[in-house]
C-alpha cells in the first residue's frame, strides 16, 4: 500500500470502468442504475485519493512539486467525473468537461508513470 502503486491502481482502473458504466446506463435511460453505479464510484473516488495519499506521503520527498501536481490532477480527474455525472442528469451540456476529462486523464497517466514508483 505505502510502496507499491497496485492497490492505487487498482482502484482508479475501477473507478474509470465505473465511470463508463454509469455513462452507458444514463444512456440506455436507466437512471436507477445510474444512481447505483454514481454512489459506488463515489466510494472509489475515496479509496483513489487514500491509495494516492498514503503515497504521497510515503514518497513525496523525492520530488514534492511533481508529486503535489500529480495528486491535484489526480484530484482534477475526478472532478471531471462527477461533473459530467451531474451535468448528464440534469441534462445540461457537457462537451468541454469531456475534453477536459481527456486532458486530466492523459497529464495525470503521463505524471503517474513519470513519477519513480511502480512502471
Ligand atoms: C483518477 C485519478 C487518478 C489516476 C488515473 C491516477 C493514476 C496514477 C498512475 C498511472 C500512477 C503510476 C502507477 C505506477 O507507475 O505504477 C499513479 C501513481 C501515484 N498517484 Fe495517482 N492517480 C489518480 C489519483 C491520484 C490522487 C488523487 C493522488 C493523491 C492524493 C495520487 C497520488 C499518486 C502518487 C503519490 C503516486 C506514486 C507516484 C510514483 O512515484 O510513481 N493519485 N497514479
Amino acid at each position: 500500500m505505502f510502496d507499491q502503486t497496485h492497490a492505487h491502481i487498482t482502484t482508479w482502473v475501477i473507478a474509470i470502468i465505473l465511470f463508463f458504466v454509469a455513462v452507458g446506463l444514463h444512456n440506455a435511460g436507466k437512471n436507477k442504475g445510474m444512481k447505483i453505479v454514481h454512489m459506488v464510484l463515489r466510494l472509489f473516488y475515496l479509496l483513489i485519493i487514500l491509495t494516492g495519499s498514503l503515497l504521497f506521503w510515503k514518497h513525496s520527498g523525492i520530488d514534492p512539486a511533481l508529486y503535489g501536481i500529480k495528486g491535484l490532477v489526480g484530484i482534477w480527474v475526478i472532478g471531471m467525473f462527477e461533473m459530467l455525472l451531474v451535468r448528464m442528469n440534469k441534462g445540461k451540456s457537457t462537451k468541454i468537461f469531456w475534453i477536459l476529462l481527456i486532458l486530466s486523464l492523459v497529464i495525470v497517466l503521463y505524471l503517474g508513470l513519470s513519477l519513480p514508483l511502480g512502471w
